[in-house]
């Protein structure tokens, strides 16, 4: 039988798999080297988060041997471009639902590291996988985060710490990044951080802003 019209004008209407009052997600955001995954660590230490970086879920996805998206992952990210959403999405997702599931207990306390970082990807999964509470933004000028990444780029082995993607990182995420955290800041959704300083310095200055904003207990 053919479609009817109002099926096809149907708008398709998805709910998030997790419900924001169970699940707690916060975003991470900041450009390259801005410091997002160190400061991850220390509140996964403090605060029992469990730390999903959207950078390594699609580099051990480019990495497993059966994987479908391997040669695409490797190319967007030695361009420093955005991966398609749809890949990414199902990534994080996956890699909540098996936390939660391991674990029935687990409060579902989620860092989403490095995500989104495109329109599409923060439309996409506040609408299918889980709204988030808000963005913790790592504020940092460029010449420092280059510092950090040509310093970084002699052990980490990746394939994007060197100038030539470095600078393709940087110009992603001013075109296509930003306008994510403007969007959520307009929200009132964004929790800025200056992130010049020392990793302890940036550490106390998050810490306070979110116990502000969440109190001593989340
Ligand atoms: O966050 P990280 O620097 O590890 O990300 C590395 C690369 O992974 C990005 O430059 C981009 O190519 C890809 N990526 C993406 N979408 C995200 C996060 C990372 O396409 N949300
Ligand atoms: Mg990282």
């Amino acid at each position: 039988m053919a479609p009817t019209n109002e099926q096809i004008a149907a708008p398709k209407k998805d709910t998030p798999t997790f419900s924001p009052n169970k699940v707690t997600v916060l975003f991470v955001l900041g450009g390259p080297g801005a410091g997002k995954g160190t400061q991850c660590a220390n509140l996964v230490r403090d605060y029992n988060f469990t730390h999903l970086s959207a950078g390594d879920l699609l580099r051990a996805e480019q990495d497993r041997k059966d994987s479908e998206f391997g040669d695409l992952i490797k190319s967007y990210i030695k361009d420093g471009k955005i991966v398609p959403m749809e890949v990414t999405v199902q990534l994080l997702e996956n890699a909540m639902k098996e936390v939660v599931e391991k674990d029935k207990d687990h409060k579902g306390k989620f860092l989403i590291d490095g995500f989104p970082r495109k329109m599409d990807q923060a439309l996409k999964f506040e609408e299918t996988v889980c709204p988030s509470k808000f963005v913790l933004f790592y504020d940092c000028p460029e010449e420092e985060m280059q510092k950090r990444l040509l310093k970084r780029g002699k052990t980490s082995g990746r394939s994007d710490d060197n100038a030539e993607s470095i600078k393709k990182r940087f110009k992603t995420f001013v075109e296509t990044s930003m306008p994510v955290v403007d969007f959520f800041q307009k929200q009132n959704r964004v929790i800025k951080i200056v992130a010049t300083k020392t990793p302890d310095e940036v550490y106390k200055e998050t810490k306070e802003k979110l116990e502000q904003r969440l109190g001593k207990e989340f």
